[in-house]
């Protein structure tokens, strides 16, 4: 048999391949209150997911499936974990990924721009380029994702354009093109002009909640139009912007997009809704599909093959209290995912059913009995499954590594009452795995005073709120004084145990040996009576 008669072989029914071609799956990067939420609630409403805005939050009534913890993130106003909402546009089906907006739960994100084709980046007009989305930008510029990006608030004064693209490009080293050009800003905002369709769009902020927009074919920047609705200042600025872009930018160039060297640009206000649609259309021309994911062998799995393939990329516990659920979200590389298949699991070489099976919309979660490369599914764990593992019908398939960051603070707990310390232990585990916390063991105390790790100061108090809230377990928390962990390893990446000098070594949970260290100098200490050691500030699991 030839080759390609082979893989033709190995591929999906053309019905399977044609609902895999039609999946889109993205995430929105933002700095906190860039307008994530009313960008997201404005997609859903588009996608026909929502009929009113609003509730995406979760409206006091609704049956948002919520935890206590999930309470704890609305009272501060952040969003802490990352849920996956689905809707259907101009005939595909688009997965959102949300992030985690505060900067101690960057892990979180990380781990989410891992099962994305895509990212939508979202800037505030006012403010420009800000450091959490400058972070979360190199993440997809380290994976080469393409980048969409949408300005956000033009309804209120900001940036020009102009000056506002040019920050992009130089603080991000990567060129922008706009697809939309708008049409004045703050007060003086009537509408953006979408340069591949040479259309120009009007909307009247003052009539919120009643959006209409009317549409004119345009002619170029000295088109009358404009002297309709903008003012003489405006219009004069928004000539000069349109003859420069017009005259100084090549064409869009879809491979400098696919490949994250360059971002298209839109304008809009998701709060009143406006250029929304547009930036939507536009995601749905040029989104890229599933594309094929390497292994840890060095292939590729090819998201239109029969066989099923994903992997977990986060895992989220008791968001039902009551039913002490657990749930491992899997991102699907390939094939088809039917309700209660047979899947083998790499890591623990087993073969497990996959019996339950949800997918989120909103903050409703509702049973999914099938499910396509690009998909995203939540499903039951009753504690077998890790961040990073992966599933397969064929074989055991194993994707790179999801990798896990190097904790900045670390701290011990103790129970008010000593029996529960194996409970308290239990609990730890559980919270570990789902990537909450990292935990440390001291190879002569053992596990009778573990050592957590943390990248921000946030996910200790949520630890605490968890444990009291989900275990019953009243903890005292006492920060300790490390504040650097690095993995031993010889140059071929074998783990160290033994090291030259005065060193304590820890062990982490799969048993790798760490150094915990008080400041960045013993590192260096370590390193210099060391030299041949690579001290590695991020794992993968062995
Ligand atoms: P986040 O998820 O990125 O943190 O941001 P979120 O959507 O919660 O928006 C943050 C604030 O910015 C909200 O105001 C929201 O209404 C406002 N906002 C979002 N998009 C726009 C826009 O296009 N124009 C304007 N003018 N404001 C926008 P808030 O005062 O915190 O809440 P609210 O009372 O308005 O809901």
């Amino acid at each position: 048999m030839s080759n390609s008669t082979n893989a033709t072989a190995n591929l999906a029914v053309p019905a399977v391949q044609k609902e895999i071609e039609r999946r889109r799956t993205f995430a929105i990067i933002s700095h906190p209150d860039a307008g994530k939420t009313t960008l997201t609630e404005k997609l859903l409403f588009h996608g026909g997911v929502i009929h009113e805005t609003g509730e995406v939050k979760g409206k006091s009534g609704t049956k948002a499936v919520t935890s206590d913890w999930m309470e704890l993130e609305r009272q501060k106003g952040i969003s802490i974990t990352s849920s996956v909402m689905t809707f259907d546009y101009n005939d595909l089906r688009i997965n959102l990924l949300d992030t985690p907006g505060h900067k101690d739960f960057s892990e979180d994100t990380y781990r989410v721009l891992m099962a994305v084709e895509s990212a939508c980046m979202l800037i505030d007009v006012a403010k420009g380029v800000e450091d959490r989305t400058k972070k979360l930008y190199d993440v997809c510029r380290y994976r080469n994702i393409p980048i969409f990006t949408f300005v956000n608030k033009l309804d209120r004064e900001g940036k020009d354009p102009l000056t506002l693209i040019d920050e992009i490009e130089k603080t991000l080293n990567m060129q922008c093109y706009p697809v939309t050009w708008p049409l004045g800003i703050g007060q003086r905002f009537k509408g953006i002009y979408n340069r591949l369709n040479k259309k120009v769009y009007f909307y009247d902020q003052r009539r919120e909640d009643d959006l209409a927009v009317e549409v004119y074919d345009f002619s170029g920047p000295q088109d009358p139009i404009l002297e309709k609705y903008l003012d003489h200042e405006s219009l004069q600025q928004v000539r000069d912007e349109l003859e420069l872009i017009e005259s100084a930018l090549p064409p869009f160039d879809v491979n400098d997009f696919l490949t994250g060297k360059l971002s298209p640009v839109t304008f809009g206000s998701a709060k009143q809704n406006f250029g929304v649609d547009t930036f939507l259309q536009f995601f749905t021309q040029f989104a890229p599909g599933p594309k094929a994911r390497p292994t840890k062998k060095g292939t590729e799995v090819n998201p239109l093959s029969a066989f099923f393939s994903g992997f977990v990329f986060k895992i989220q516990a008791n968001m039902d209290k009551r039913h002490r659920d657990r749930i491992a979200f899997v991102r699907i590389c390939s094939g088809k995912f039917e309700r209660g298949m047979k899947v083998n699991h790499a890591r623990l070489e087993r073969e497990f059913r996959l019996s339950y099976s949800s997918q989120f919309v909103a903050a409703d979660k509702e049973t999914v009995d099938e499910a396509y490369a690009g998909d995203i599914v939540g499903v039951a764990d009753t504690g077998n499954f890790a961040i990073g593992d992966c599933l397969s019908t064929q074989g055991y398939v194993t994707f790179e590594d999801i990798p896990k960051f190097a904790p900045e603070l670390f701290a011990k707990l103790s129970v008010r009452d000593a029996l529960k310390r194996t409970k308290l232990n239990e609990a730890l585990m559980h919270l570990s795995e789902e990537g909450a916390i990292q935990l440390f063991f001291d190879p002569i105390i053992g596990n009778q005073e573990t050592i957590i790790g943390a990248v921000g100061e946030l996910q200790f108090e949520v630890l605490v709120h968890r444990l009291q809230d989900e275990y019953n377990l009243e903890v005292k928390l006492t920060r300790l004084p490390f504040s650097v962990a690095r993995w031993p390893r010889t140059e071929d990446g074998k783990p160290l145990s033994q090291l030259k000098g005065n060193f304590q070594m820890f062990r982490d949970v799969i048993d790798q040996p760490v150094l915990l260290l008080n400041q960045e100098w013993d590192l260096n200490w370590a390193q210099k009576e060391n030299p041949d050691v690579v001290f590695a500030s991020s794992i993968s699991r062995a």
